[in-house]
């Protein structure tokens, strides 16, 4: 029997049965649906629609059925439509008739929307503590690499040589950027909607304030309408897991290139590394390769659902059943690729002298040359038109860069040694930029953004409820 056998004259179809049901992926949030049931319950005693006696009984079922999940020993019934009325069913079961009580002034519209913000926000501060365990990471890995550097590239081409620890922050910034989109979203999403019922409230005298109080929400909804269909809080998700799974993917690409015997800037530890089935010699970048191609995954779960949310009348409707699948995903993708790429970098060995190699060509330190001719007060236009006629030259008539700039006469040996090895870096003085300095005052500033943000995350452990 369904829970809404009452109004129908015929037991549904097989085939709308196997359509519509959600137990198949919804029962991720059992857990959840049992917190919201138990505040539900403290609720209704509080406002006197159930008696102590009552809320006593179904408290004590909901810990038994608690257990049940946790112990793998729940059984579900091929009645059973979706998470919530199987753990309702379960209530009954165990509870005897008072167990049909708990569902008063509740919806499985309101409950749905619960149960699904307290599964989120939990899932998304695991996913924050991920990226700034990969952030440590990526810092420590920028003060092993001390002075080190690579060539910085622009256009996939050798631009300027810069510190490794300079391009490995780079990474660590776009991860603290992600790492603030989920406490945003977190705050955003600090709403219950528990008490907005089917769509309308109630005329129970159930109050909405407790419940999100109990449940460790900031307030409740103000309408409830807007309470039952807002999935806001789902694609702001997907959308922050597919910023983090973009990023993740734009490291894998360069592992990817540097693990090659062309660059040769990385070597990955064995143990996250993979063979090939038919090529003895072969050692494959697959984590790397698998955070840029699932990206593409995770941002088909972003657009499919907010293609989903574009038509929906107000309030709730089924469709809005769409926004687990993508969203469980995401989080399962996302906190995987964070861990894996977290030990893929931190086991790697980094080829200090295949970069400094690669970076120590007298052509990068084009501009470097330019902004010498800047200082002895020639136009930057002129100076740059300058370089660029040696540069040519240089190629041209294969003669080294360095002894035409010895024999400029308004450049000469003086300018000569902004070509030697390691120059280039050390010179750079813009805040913010690959000079040596400029790169430390980064990593500390680095890292007191990371005691920051482990303290904001701190202080969102209450959302980490699973128990109450
Ligand atoms: N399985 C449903 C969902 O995930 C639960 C809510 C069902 N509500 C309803 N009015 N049929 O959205």
């Amino acid at each position: 029997m369904t829970l809404w056998h009452g109004r129908f004259s015929s037991e549904p179809s097989a085939l709308l049965w196997d359509y519509t049901e959600s137990l198949s992926f919804d029962r991720t949030l059992a857990l959840d649906d049992i917190v919201g049931s138990k505040a539900h319950l403290a609720g209704l005693e509080k406002v006197g629609i159930l008696t102590a006696t009552e809320a006593a009984t179904l408290y004590d079922a909901l810990i038994v059925i608690e257990s049940e999940f946790v112990g793998g020993s729940f059984s579900f019934s091929d009645r059973d439509e979706d998470i919530h009325t199987a753990i309702e069913r379960r209530i009954t079961e165990i509870a005897g008739d008072v167990g049909a009580k708990l569902h008063t002034g509740r919806s499985r519209n309101d409950q749905v929307a619960t149960d699904l913000r307290l599964f989120t926000r939990r899932e998304l501060t695991i996913v924050a503590e991920r990226i700034l365990d990969l952030q440590i990471v990526l810092a420590e890995l920028a003060d092993d690499a001390k002075d080190a550097y690579l060539p910085g590239y622009t256009h996939l081409q050798k631009a300027q040589p810069v510190l490794f620890g300079h391009h490995l922050l780079a990474h660590g910034w776009a991860l603290s950027r992600d790492f603030d989109r989920i406490i945003a979203t977190l705050g955003r999403m600090d709403v219950s909607p528990l008490g907005a019922g089917a769509l309308g409230g109630s005329t129970l005298p159930i109050d909405p304030s407790y419940t999100a109080a109990v449940l460790n929400f900031a307030g409740p909804f103000e309408n409830s309408l807007d309470a039952v269909s807002d999935r806001d809080f789902v694609a702001e998700a997907l959308f922050d897991l597919s910023l983090i799974g973009v990023h993740l993917s734009r490291i894998g690409e360069e592992i990817v290139l540097w693990s090659t015997e062309e660059f040769g800037f990385v070597r990955l530890d064995d143990s996250y590394s993979t063979g090939s089935s038919m090529l003895p010699q072969k050692k494959n970048p697959d984590i790397a390769e698998l955070a840029r191609g699932k990206a593409g995954r995770l941002i088909g779960h972003l657009s499919g659902f907010l293609a989903t949310l574009k038509g929906l009348p107000l309030s709730y409707n089924r469709d809005l059943q769409e926004d687990k699948e993508p969203l469980f995903d995401s989080l399962i993708q996302v906190g995987r690729a964070l861990l894996a790429v977290n030990g893929m970098l931190s086991t790697a060995l980094f080829d200090f002298a295949r970069m400094k190699k690669a970076a120590d060509s007298p052509y990068l330190c084009a501009i470097d040359l330019a902004e010498f001719l800047v200082k002895k007060g020639i136009p930057f236009r002129k100076a740059h038109s300058i370089v660029g006629g040696l540069v040519r030259d240089s190629l041209e008539r294969h003669v080294p860069l360095e002894e035409l700039v010895s024999a400029h006469p308004s450049l000469g040996d003086e300018a000569a040694v902004l070509l030697l090895p390691g120059e280039s870096v050390k010179r750079r003085i813009t805040r913010g930029g690959s000079g040596t300095e400029a790169v430390a005052l980064q990593r500390s500033i680095f890292s007191e953004r990371l005691t920051i943000d482990a303290k904001r995350l701190d202080e969102l452990s209450h959302l980490n409820m699973r128990e109450l």
